[in-house]
């Protein structure tokens, strides 16, 4: 099968394509066709060498969640599964590859109406959006920022704060285009990189989830109503300053919360049933699933290059073309 491995870690020119035997399920697994490939602001992070920290080693498969075909079942699965139209998570690699191994505990068949490239859009980044704000305990008329919107996990979080009621719905993006995109997914103020915007926009937000960190984090304490909660899903602009704990304490007139949140926190059953509801309402257009285009497998790098130049507005797609 071909497989994208990461042979250096760096610079988008460090993933190869490379030939590699099918694997084969072991217990508890299956073996998946890929259809479509998702493309996350982590498998960037990874390619980076920026978790070099994690134990990933030169030949690793990048790619966390792949749609597509079953093939072939491990030890104690159900042999139903066979020729079943699935969203699996492959975990942190694996997915980019024309065949893929997954936890048959991870499986989600895909409804008729949803594309295997929609499904790969919608499946981590719709649990991540879904669950940091369950975990940031946002409630119906309340205001929310999304830093980092217009990525696959912020196009999310926009679509869920706005059908879930919020008051107010503000973005962090890089251009006015994007921000006029996002207000097309229900976000109600546009603000710059650093949190500037509209004379309009709320001076301050009862819920921020926070996609980017790196240095400017702090900088969003201020952003916070009082009991206003952060929570912090991602890394995509580095770590934060080392001190940024002594900023929070500073502000403690405001009881602010800081949290992270991890999808691998959820237990499985419960990310399962949220994700068949994510697809469900996709598959009745009330969800948009935000695909910026669908290259093939051999153009990996081509689409990391797009990620690292900030041309994405949503996810880049793979898929295998033989
Ligand atoms: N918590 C979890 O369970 C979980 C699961 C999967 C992934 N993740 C994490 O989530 C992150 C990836 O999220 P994603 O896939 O949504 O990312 P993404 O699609 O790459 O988008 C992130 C957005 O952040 C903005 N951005 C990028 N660099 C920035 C910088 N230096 N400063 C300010 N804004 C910047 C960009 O928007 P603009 O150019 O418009 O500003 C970009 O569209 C990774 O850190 C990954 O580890 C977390």
């Amino acid at each position: 099968m071909l497989a994208v491995v990461v042979e250096e870690f760096g610079s988008p020119d460090g993933l190869a394509v490379v030939d590699l035997p099918d694997p084969s399920p072991g217990g508890g697994q299956v073996s998946i066709a890929t259809e479509a490939i998702g493309v996350g602001g982590v498998d960037a992070l990874i390619r980076s060498g920026a978790l070099g920290d994690y134990g990933f080693a030169s030949g690793h498969i990048l790619g966390s969640e792949v749609a597509g075909t079953v093939t072939a079942v491990g030890e104690g699965v159900d042999t139903a599964w066979v020729g079943r139209r699935v969203w699996a998570f492959t975990g942190t690699g694996g997915g980019y590859a024309e065949q893929a191994l997954s936890s048959a505990a991870t499986l989600i068949p895909l409804p008729d109406a949803l594309s295997a490239a929609d499904a790969v859009t919608l499946g981590t980044s719709g649990i991540v959006a879904h669950f940091a704000l369950r975990h940031a305990h946002f409630a119906r008329g309340e205001s929310v920022l999304v830093r980092g919107a217009a990525g696959g996990i912020g196009v999310m979080a926009v679509q869920f704060a706005a059908r879930a009621g919020a008051r107010a719905v503000a973005v962090t993006t890089s251009s006015a285009e994007r921000g006029d995109r996002l207000r097309a997914l229900g976000a109600t103020h546009v603000l710059d990189r650093s949190g500037r915007g509209p004379a309009d926009a709320p001076a301050g937000y009862d819920v921020i989830i926070d996609i980017v960190a790196g240095p400017d984090l702090p900088a969003f304490f201020s952003r916070l109503e009082p009991n206003g909660r952060m929570v912090a899903v991602g890394a995509m602009g580095g770590w934060p300053p080392a001190d940024f704990g002594k900023e929070m304490v500073a502000a403690f007139q405001k009881s602010m919360s800081f949290a992270t949140f991890s999808a691998d926190t959820v237990p499985m059953p419960e990310r399962q049933a949220v994700t068949a509801e994510i697809f469900a309402d996709a598959a009745r257009g009330e969800l948009k699933s935000i695909v910026h285009e669908i290259l093939s497998l051999d153009q990996a790098a081509q689409a990391h290059q797009r990620m690292d130049d900030g041309e994405v507005f949503g996810r880049i797609v793979l898929t295998p073309t033989r």
